[in-house]
């Protein structure tokens, strides 16, 4: 291997934990905010980025809270997701499980024929440029119940377009058992589920979300280090983790990478991947979050590959499906010994 990072950069790899609204480059923002006659606070992308700092979960959200509302037409949810494609398959990934949470945007008067028809066509021409990708409608937990019940009942008609649901927001005091009618009335529309667990909140809510809930996978996960028992039954059922690295970092999750608990958890026998999360929020995409990672917790090449391979296994991507992405990889890292 000559050139770990060039290595890195290429290997086929999906992305599992995302948000469209934290996708956001602030370039796209202010030219957004101009477009649709939106006031916004700054005035250049230098001003957004510095104000880009965080001392915790709720002053993120506040700022993504914020920032989703220069998303109104069709055109401005097709650029933000054609730009998240774009970027993320110059950098390995060949599949993409993208959340959105509609609610911001329908309490601002965005229709969500707009949303949706914005997004699905960047998916389509996505597909085309090589870079496939599913939808995950996202709900927020600070709302009720009624109102995630309310919006499964609003995307209707858009079913066969979505893979599946997740939860966002911030997770303290909104534990996963608020919303467990929410989750069954879900699944029985065949939706796979997940749910923010563990980032923020205690290892309890991790438990709540596998045991209650149902869930197929954990967007974070971090608390599960906690309890022993937890990681013995995710491990044993194989249930993913979705890690966000740098995203931990940024929303002081984490005091420091070198403390991030995610090769401990590899070493646990966890099904972990890596991911964004709100790569423009926090300057930092699938690469940023692989390379610092690495040079953090010393993760091998070795690691990597098997972090990659971990990103198809806990897709939402059929058995053949995945089948081919792990044949690519090993296509792909054969073809690098070779040189
Ligand atoms: N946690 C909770 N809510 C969120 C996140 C997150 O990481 N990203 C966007 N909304
Ligand atoms: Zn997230």
């Amino acid at each position: 291997m000559h050139n770990a990072e060039a290595f890195i950069r290429g290997l086929p790899k999906a992305e599992l934990h995302m948000h469209i609204e934290g996708a956001i480059e602030p370039e796209l923002l202010l030219k957004l905010a101009r477009r649709n006659a939106i006031s916004l606070p700054w005035t250049s992308p230098a001003e957004i980025r510095a104000a880009y700092q965080f001392t915790d979960l709720r002053s993120f959200l506040v700022l993504f809270y914020e920032g989703l509302k220069v998303l109104r037409l069709e055109e401005d949810f097709y650029e933000v997701t054609s730009a998240y494609l774009r970027r993320a398959q110059s950098e390995g990934v060949r599949h993409a499980e993208m959340f959105i949470g509609p609610q911001g945007f329908l309490e601002q008067g965005v229709r969500l024929d707009d949303l949706m028809n914005g997004v699905l066509r960047a998916m389509r021409d996505g597909e085309v440029a090589g870079i496939t990708s599913k939808l995950l409608i996202s709900t927020h937990r600070h709302r009720t119940e009624a109102a995630a019940l309310d919006m499964l009942e609003q995307i209707d008609p858009w079913l066969e377009h979505i893979t599946g649901i997740g939860m966002g927001g911030p997770e303290l005091g909104n534990p996963p058992t608020k919303f467990a009618a929410y989750f069954k009335a879900c699944r029985a529309k065949g939706l796979r589920l997940s749910i923010h667990s563990g980032e923020e909140g205690p290892a309890s809510y991790i438990r709540e979300s596998i045991e209650v809930l149902g869930v197929d996978r954990i967007d974070h996960g971090n608390a599960c280090m906690d309890d022993p028992s937890l990681v013995d039954e995710l491990r044993s059922r194989a249930i993913p983790l979705t890690i966000c690295p740098v995203s931990n970092l940024m929303t002081h999750v984490v005091a420091t990478l070198e403390q991030h608990s995610l090769k401990a958890m590899m070493d646990a026998g966890l099904l972990v991947t890596v991911n964004s999360d709100d790569p423009a929020f926090f300057s930092s995409y699938i690469h940023d979050n692989f390379m610092r990672i690495k040079a953090a917790l010393n993760l091998s090449v070795d690691d990597i590959i098997t972090l990659a391979r971990n990103s198809f296994i806990a897709s939402y991507l059929s058995e053949r499906e995945i089948a081919e992405a792990l044949a690519q990889i090993d296509d792909y890292v054969a073809a690098d010994r070779l040189n």
